[in-house]
This record gives structure tokens, C-alpha cells and sequence, in this order.
């Protein structure tokens, strides 16, 4: 696809609206604006970047710094290459927003991440707070929307931070296209009960409001209408529409010289070694600890393992305003100290962590290990998995929770299948991966990098116009 399809999807403009912009503003006397321009982080803005850049599509999204409520005041702008509308937000609003609502509530329930016996606890007051700053929020980018949005444009509302804008939206532009996409699994009915009072319906209510809601695989597709159906709330048009990995993107990625060099580091850490790797958000959902434990039991049952493998476990800090991640991130390092503690060596550390943010190096790992594990209790789609199929150069073999939407394209097609919950069976997959004769990891590999292949950022878009014509 190239830009002048995004620009004018069959005569309509286009309007995305995510929480993470594409660019985000730092305040810079200095700067002839006051302001300085710098990409945004994430994996919406890396797989859509790229599309939009240097078109007319107006992506809107909330301020997150200082430097983005300085913009936020001037309507639609254009900095590196993206016309862009921020969305001011108070900082209250704003934590009660992300970090007790979206991060708390929803992020949990879609990920089955409740555990009922303690939590979750819901205080009086939650639905006027939290919740009522959810709205608010939702409110102040649907206002945004209807100003802003040229006429008759599809507007791709992404992720579960936004579910509650399309009712006002309709009412104030019949005109607009509304498509939600979803990035998170979905919760089934049980899991939705779990929020308080009438929260759940009303977030069915609002998604239902668009023309069609979209999702990384059928699982969740499913959910979603069962979901509907529960609750009483009548469902809209559905479509699956997995995200593939930006393969150009990621080549200029790996042959950067920042990638080489990490690569050349990673070179000496490893050695002879066989090398496991993740590359992960430090999220509760990602499962990090029992991928330890497993790697512990595989080091307790075969002894000879010891000193032959190195676990890489690249990681990069998360949400760090929510005590849970916070508890999290302590508990992953202290016990992968735990296990290094037992198994180590005056010349080997069985587990290498760093939990320092470095793409290039990532994606260094990933190219260079023999075995990449993806683990998720519930992952939306995991495009890391994907990821990993496109980079090896090794013919690294993939260990895959059936939990993670990428199973869906790679589960019968190369990968080894470890349950999030059972860790002996992991520790298996693990073994027997490392273990696999090479004309079955070149067999498996090139299964995989053909259903990793097959999806593109671009057919994704275009799956998501589709579905806002339909
Ligand atoms: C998931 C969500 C995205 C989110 C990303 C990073 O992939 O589906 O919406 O942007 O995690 O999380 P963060 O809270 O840092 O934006």
C-alpha cells in the first residue's frame, strides 16, 4: 500500500485516535516553538507510522508531558510528518484514567489477571472516580473527533483505553465511519462481571456504538459477542484482522550499526552456548516468572544443561504508576537473582537480565538466539512471536503459549506449544526445542517465517477501512 491509499480511502479521509500519539513534545526554550518533536513509543506508532507519515490522516491523542499540553493548545499541528491533535488532559484526570481504569481494570479483566480471592476490591466511590474520569476522557476525545474530523471520515478508534466515544460521536457526526480495533484479548462475561455495577454493560454499549469492532483473532472476536450476549447489549459488526510485523522496518533495524554492535556483545555473552531469549514489556500478562521457573526445573532435571545455556531475558519497565507492575518488576529480579544464586558459576550466569529499554539489542537477541519464548497467560497477539520468525539467523525455534493470539497463524506452523500455567510442560518445549535436529528447526523456522510473512501493517489498515465501509 502505498501513502495515497491511506489518504483518500475511497474518497474518505482518515482519522486514528489512539491513547499513544506518534510524536510526543518536550519544552525547549531553545526551540523556535518552545517546544521539541521526538517519535512516539509503542507498536501502534512503528506499525502505523509509516503509513500515515506525510498524508493528510490526523491521528488525535492524549498529552502525556508537559511538552504535549503546550501543543494541545494549538489544534491540529504537524511534526515529523504527522498531523497530530493532542488532547489536554488534567494530570489527576489523567492517572485515574490510565493508570486505576485502564491499567487496573480493563487491562485485568481482558487478561484474566483477577485473582478473585483478594482482588479485585472495588472501594465505594470507584464508579464516580475512576471511572467517571474514563468517561471524561473518552468525552474529550470524542469532542476532539467531532471538530476536528474532515467529513465522512473513517475514524479508527485503537484499544481499550478508548471504548466509550462512538455514542457521543454519532449523535454529533452521523457523517463519521466509527471501527474500533482491539489490541487486548477480550473478556468473557465472567470476567466482565467482575468490574463494578454497571461498568462492564456500559463499556459493551460503547464499543457496540461503533459501525464495527475488530479484533487480533476469533478467540476474541468470540468474546466479545458472548460478552454482548450476556450482558444484554446487542452486538455490532465483528472482523478479525491480525497485525503483521513491518518487515522492511525491522531489516533496517537489524543491519543499523547500533544492532551490530549489540549483536557482536551478544556474541561474547553466549559464546558456544545455546542462547534462550525474551524480549518483553515487564507485564503481569507476559507470564516472566514462570518462564524462570520452567527454565529452573529444565536446569534441575538435566544436569548436563548446566553451563551450556544462557537465558536472555531482555525486558523493558511498564507502567510503572501501578503498585502491581512496581511489585512485578521486584519480584522478576528477585528471582532471577534466586536462580542465578543456585546455578551459577564462577563462569557462568545462567540468566542474563536487563531491564533497560534497548530495541537495537533486542532485536540483536533475536536474531541470535537458538530458542525465543512467548509464554503470555493472554496476549492479544504477541508481535514479538512474529517478530522473532522474521529475524532468526540461526534458525531459532519458537516456544509459544496457545494463549497468545499469534498462536492462531503459528501454532500449526512451526512453533512448540508451551501452556502459560504449566510449567513442567514448558520446561519440556524448551528442552526439546534446544534439542531438535537441524533439519527440523530449518523445517519448523521456514513454516514459520512463511505464516509470520503473511500478515503486513498495511493489509491490516486496510482490513480496518474495509471494515468502516462495509
Ligand atoms: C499493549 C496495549 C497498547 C499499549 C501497549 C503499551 O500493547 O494494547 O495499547 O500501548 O500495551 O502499554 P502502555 O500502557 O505503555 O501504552
Amino acid at each position: 500500500m502505498d501513502a495515497s491509499d491511506t489518504v483518500e480511502h475511497q474518497g474518505r479521509p482518515i482519522v486514528i485516535v489512539s491513547n499513544r500519539g506518534p510524536v510526543s513534545f518536550e519544552v525547549d526554550g531553545d526551540a523556535p516553538d518552545g517546544v521539541r518533536a521526538r517519535r512516539g513509543a509503542g507498536g501502534l506508532v512503528s506499525g502505523l507510522g509509516p503509513m500515515v507519515r506525510d498524508t493528510d490522516t490526523i491521528w488525535v491523542a492524549a498529552s502525556m508531558t508537559d511538552g504535549d499540553r503546550v501543543v494541545a493548545g494549538r489544534g491540529v499541528t504537524t511534526a515529523e510528518g504527522f498531523r497530530v491533535r493532542l488532547i489536554d488532559i488534567d494530570p489527576d484526570t489523567w492517572v485515574a484514567f490510565y493508570d486505576r481504569v485502564c491499567n487496573e481494570a480493563l487491562w485485568f479483566a481482558h487478561h484474566g489477571l483477577f485473582d478473585p480471592v483478594y482482588e479485585p476490591s472495588w472501594p465505594s466511590g470507584w464508579a464516580d472516580g475512576p471511572w467517571e474520569a474514563y468517561r471524561q476522557v473518552n468525552q474529550a476525545f470524542a469532542a476532539a473527533v467531532a471538530r476536528d474530523a474532515p467529513a465522512d471520515a473513517v475514524v479508527l478508534v485503537q484499544d481499550y483505553h478508548l471504548c466509550l466515544m462512538a455514542p457521543a460521536l454519532r449523535e454529533a457526526r452521523p457523517d463519521l465511519h466509527l471501527v474500533h480495533f482491539s489490541h487486548t484479548p477480550f473478556a468473557p462475561p465472567a470476567w466482565l462481571r467482575m468490574l463494578p455495577g454497571a461498568v462492564g454493560r456500559e463499556l459493551l454499549d460503547g464499543m457496540a456504538a461503533h459501525h464495527a469492532c475488530g479484533f487480533h483473532s476469533p478467540r476474541w472476536e468470540h468474546d466479545f459477542t458472548d460478552s454482548c450476549a450476556a450482558l444484554g447489549v446487542p452486538a455490532c459488526r465483528t472482523f478479525v484482522a491480525p497485525l503483521g510485523p513491518d518487515e522492511a522496518d525491522l531489516e533496517a533495524t537489524a543491519s543499523a550499526p547500533a544492532t551490530q554492535a549489540a549483536r557482536a556483545e551478544l556474541d561474547e555473552l553466549v559464546g558456544d552456548r545455546a542462547f534462550i531469549v525474551r524480549v518483553d514489556r515487564l507485564e503481569l500478562s507476559k507470564n516472566v516468572l514462570r518462564g524462570f521457573d520452567a527454565y529452573e526445573a529444565l536446569l534441575d532435571a538435566e544436569p548436563h544443561r548446566h553451563g551450556t545455556v544462557v537465558f536472555g531475558a531482555f525486558v523493558y519497565p511498564s507502567r510503572q504508576g501501578v503498585p502491581a507492575y512496581d511489585r512485578y518488576a521486584q519480584a522478576v529480579a528477585a528471582r532471577v537473582a534466586e536462580v542465578n544464586e543456585r546455578f551459577g558459576t564462577a563462569t557462568w550466569t545462567p540468566i542474563a537480565y536487563d531491564p533497560h529499554d534497548d530495541y537495537p539489542r533486542s532485536v540483536a537477541a533475536l536474531q541470535r538466539a537458538d530458542v525465543v519464548l512467548v509464554n503470555p497467560i493472554r496476549d492479544g497477539l504477541n508481535l514479538v512471536a512474529k517478530e522473532a520468525a522474521l529475524l532468526t539467523r540461526r534458525d531459532g525455534q519458537l516456544v509459544l503459549s496457545p494463549e497468545a493470539g499469534a498462536w492462531d497463524e503459528l501454532g500449526g506452523n512451526g512453533a512448540w506449544r508451551a501452556d502459560p500455567f504449566d510449567v513442567g510442560a514448558t520446561a519440556r518445549a524448551l528442552g526439546d526445542a534446544l534439542d531438535a535436529p537441524p533439519p527440523e528447526r530449518a523445517r519448523r523456522a521456514r513454516e514459520l517465517r512463511a505464516a509470520a510473512a503473511a500478515r503486513t501493517p498495511a493489509r491490516w489498515l486496510a482490513d480496518q477501512l474495509a471494515a468502516g465501509e462495509a
